[in-house]
């Protein structure tokens, strides 16, 4: 029997396998944040596919929190019946939708969002062009409340978890980096005051959906960046989360800043460049007792079902290999089990910013070659 599809719960939350669909921004909604029937259709379509868990793309919790084209906000009440409608479109497919909270922090800019971007200090992040503003003490007891308010109106709207973004480099995890958070106050200094944000962020966030709601947190194991937040910090603030009853915790690593190691790895051809963040998963699985996730350069089930069945993680996620084949785990799971034909060139990031939504170029192309209609 494969292990990755065991039915398996999280909190309350049942799963039909262990291959989740990680964060992916799509580029789908208005330029208000507003979700419509392009966005409904690709989750349909990922969870007809089988996706065991959709994590949305990163959904910001107040507009000054926005990146890229397209990026959806659960900011607003105003997009109830289209956010409703997300929902639905997995249920209906038999899957579970989990919505992923962010706030971008200083990685945006002033273009975006139309103010000066925030963040914990006046520290440029790398790639950005501006100077952040440091957040106030009352701003930064705004924001803990505004991701609260955020993940009740997911639930409200029918999704079945939250998970928080605090990794690559966005707001959270620039609190939790030594490189980014220079602040003198309770909120920086040792990885204790610099969890801190975090810790209120998950407090607000659970007292919002109840104990019963599956909260589930996507850390960085390192930021793979001089300076920046390392393993042994990691490990501290997993134990942190699972001591105050996160439900799963989705380990990633890098930033947009760190060079050949980003979460977005390309050109993972071999069967060594895949999994490349399962080291650090592996050591914040050994340290927690909640279920955690591996995400990062996944591609053959031989790997993935190993992985399962040694404990090395719960759950495996991947984002890439969806965009080129929404159909992977159903096919994986009536028995081909070829590699994700995902070849990690990144190419799908274009059309998000320029034509409406992410696609996979290289399928397109293909299809266009074979005069196959798509
Ligand atoms: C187009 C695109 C959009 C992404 N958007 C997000 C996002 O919204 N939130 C997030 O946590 N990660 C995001 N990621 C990173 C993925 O979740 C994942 O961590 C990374 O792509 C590595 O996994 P993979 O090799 O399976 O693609 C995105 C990746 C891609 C390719
Ligand atoms: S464009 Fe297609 S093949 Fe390239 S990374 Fe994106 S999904 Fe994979």
């Amino acid at each position: 029997m494969r292990k990755v599809f065991d039915e398996t719960r999280i909190n309350r939350m049942v799963l039909q396998n262990r291959l989740v669909r990680s964060a992916t921004w799509e580029g789908m909604c208005g330029e208000d944040g507003r979700p419509g029937l392009k966005l409904a259709s690709c989750y349909g379509n990922l969870a007809r596919g089988r996706a065991g868990l959709i994590i949305t793309g990163y959904a910001y919790i107040r507009p000054d929190g926005k990146q890229l084209p397209g990026q959806m906000g659960i900011h607003t009440d105003s997009f109830a019946a289209e956010t409703k409608a997300l929902a639905d479109a997995v249920h209906r497919e038999g899957s579970k939708i989990c919505m992923q909270l962010v706030h971008v922090g200083g990685q945006t800019t002033s273009r975006v969002i139309g103010r000066q971007p925030v963040a914990p200090s006046a520290a440029k992040a790398e790639q950005f062009p501006e100077i952040p503003a440091p957040l106030s003490l009352q701003e930064v007891a705004e924001l803990v409340a505004l991701f609260g308010q955020g993940a009740a109106r997911a639930k409200e709207y029918g999704f079945d978890a939250v998970q928080l973004h605090a990794s690559h480099g966005y707001l959270i995890n620039q609190f939790l980096s030594p490189l980014t958070n220079r602040r003198n106050d309770n909120y920086g200094g040792d990885v204790e005051s610099r969890s801190r944000f975090l810790m209120e962020v998950y407090r607000s966030v659970r007292s919002a959906v109840g104990k019963d709601f599956p909260v589930l947190v996507k850390l960085n194991g390192s930021d793979n960046l001089e300076g920046g937040l390392e393993l042994e910090d990691a490990l501290y603030v997993a134990r942190l989360l699972d001591d105050e009853g996160v439900d799963a915790i989705e380990v990633s690593g890098g930033t947009s800043a760190s060079g050949d190691r980003t979460p977005v790895r390309q050109g993972i051809d071999t069967r060594e460049q895949e999994a490349y963040n399962l080291p650090l998963a592996y050591r914040i699985k050994n340290a927690v007792g909640c279920p955690v996730m591996v995400v990062g350069g996944l591609r053959s089930f031989e790997l993935v079902e190993g992985i399962i069945r040694r404990e090395e993680a719960d759950y495996v996620a991947m984002a890439r290999p969806f965009i080129r084949e929404p159909v992977l785990a159903r096919r994986w799971q009536e028995g081909d089990e070829a590699r994700a034909r995902c070849i990690s060139c990144n190419g799908c990031f274009k059309p998000g910013l320029k034509e409406g939504g992410i696609y996979c170029v290289v399928d397109r192309i293909e299809r266009e070659s074979r005069g196959t209609s798509l």
